[in-house]
């Protein structure tokens, strides 16, 4: 019976949209949802800064709408350049940036770039889904190193020491974090590039919410990277730029320069299998990464009162402990003690009270008796879904 689907796409999950049908059912049945489970800003009250809406209209009527080349416009990648030196104080020359249809993109050009059947990844646990999936997709073996809930969710490198193998052919690296909204310590940052180098092992760094931060300093793996190591930088504008539909990512190469040479070619042999990103978002990203970055710290003011009150409300309820509270990005990944585990919990409460949110074990096992919430939603949404998260839990200890 249905022998013709592959063993590939039965590997792949991804658990953050895997009751999205649910949801999707119960809404045809006029039930209203509360969506706490998808990392989508544009979902709720939040825009993309005008200007970038208006050189996206600018340049479409310019007929920028043409194939781009497969590596990225050149004026997004010199854009880029100029980003990433600026925001995070990395230097990396335009041909060493790579455009990609989101980061989403991205994770799997390396992966299809870097993993053989049978190699060895090192991935966080908790971890953002696609490293997850995208391995098996490529039958590589997913080895998860420990994130520390008790010090701030942080990388547990001691394990990361001890998971490494003759196999081991990447580390990946997420911060600030999803799910955990962790921001990683200097130190913890450093170890790992000791790792990298003692082993010779190229670093993916994922830094997607690197200016979503709200308490501690963020510090790209990069920017304190030894020239011999090899980072495999990851990051993009759906998050901060309020763009998560437009689907544009970059990566960036930065290591020794064979490396760097070898995997950009790699890299952009799978790119040209898929033509190119979208051309007109690209020039659009290209004239607004000129401009001062304004929108980021009413982003982050509106964020982080929504994170205050979700961090305190959620406190109050018994049953739910957030044991490190969120530092950055916008999601918050308190263990939950209700008496059924987290996955029957999150189906469970979707169905009965019409609250959606992610059921941590499917961000690996160490996940296990957590949830993932976001604190996106005006301050009105959640208190309304935590009052019902509440009654649910209620109702499962009496
Ligand atoms: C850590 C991380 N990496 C990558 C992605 C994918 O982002 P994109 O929209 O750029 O594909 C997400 C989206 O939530 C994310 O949280």
């Amino acid at each position: 019976m249905l022998d013709f689907l592959s063993e590939r796409i039965k590997r792949i999950e991804y658990p953050i949209r895997k009751y999205s049908p649910l949801a999707l059912e119960l809404e045809a049945k006029g039930e209203k949802i509360l969506y706490l489970n998808i990392g989508d800003p544009l979902k709720y009250d939040f825009r993309p800064p005008e200007y970038l809406v208006e050189y996206a209209c600018e340049v479409m009527r310019e007929n920028k709408n043409f194939y781009s080349n497969s590596q990225g416009i050149k004026e997004l990648r010199e854009a880029i350049a100029y980003k990433e030196k600026t925001w995070n104080g990395v230097e990396i020359p335009p041909k060493n940036i790579y455009v990609t249809i989101g980061v989403s993109e991205a994770i799997n050009l390396v992966y299809m770039t870097l993993l053989n059947e049978g190699d060895e990844v090192l991935i966080p646990d908790p971890s953002y889904p696609l490293y997850i999936g995208y391995a098996d997709v490529y039958g590589a073996k997913k080895v998860f190193y420990k994130m520390d809930e008790e010090n701030g969710w942080n990388p547990d490198t001691d394990d990361i020491r001890k998971k490494i193998s003759n196999k081991t052919k990447l580390i990946v690296v997420n911060n600030p974090n999803n799910p955990t909204g962790s921001l990683y310590s200097e130190k913890a940052l450093r170890e790992v590039l000791d790792i990298a180098a003692e082993h010779k092992i190229p670093v993916v760094s994922d830094e997607i919410y690197d200016a979503i931060v709200y308490e501690g300093t963020f510090k790209s793996l990069a920017s304190i990277a030894p020239d011999d190591v090899m980072v495999i930088g990851l990051n993009g504008f759906s998050k901060t730029y309020l763009v998560t539909g437009w689907r544009l990512g970059y990566i960036y190469l930065k290591g020794p320069e064979k490396s760097v040479e070898a995997i950009g070619k790699s890299i952009l042999k799978g790119q040209m299998a898929r033509l190119s990103a979208t051309t007109p978002l690209q020039y659009a990203l290209a004239r607004a990464l000129r401009e001062k970055p304004r929108h980021l710290a009413d982003l982050r003011r509106k964020l982080d009162e929504r994170r205050r009150f979700m961090v305190k409300r959620l406190n109050e309820i018994d049953g739910i402990r957030v044991v490190a509270e969120p530092r950055a990005a916008f999601y918050v990944f308190p263990r939950i003690e209700v008496g059924i585990d987290d996955e029957e919990f999150t189906k469970r409460l979707l169905i009965e009270e019409k609250v959606f949110v992610v059921y941590g074990s499917g961000f690996g096992p160490n996940g296990k008796n957590h949830i993932r919430l976001v604190f996106l939603p005006p301050v009105e949404v959640m208190e309304e879904a935590l009052d019902r998260i509440e009654r649910f839990i209620k109702m499962l200890k009496s």
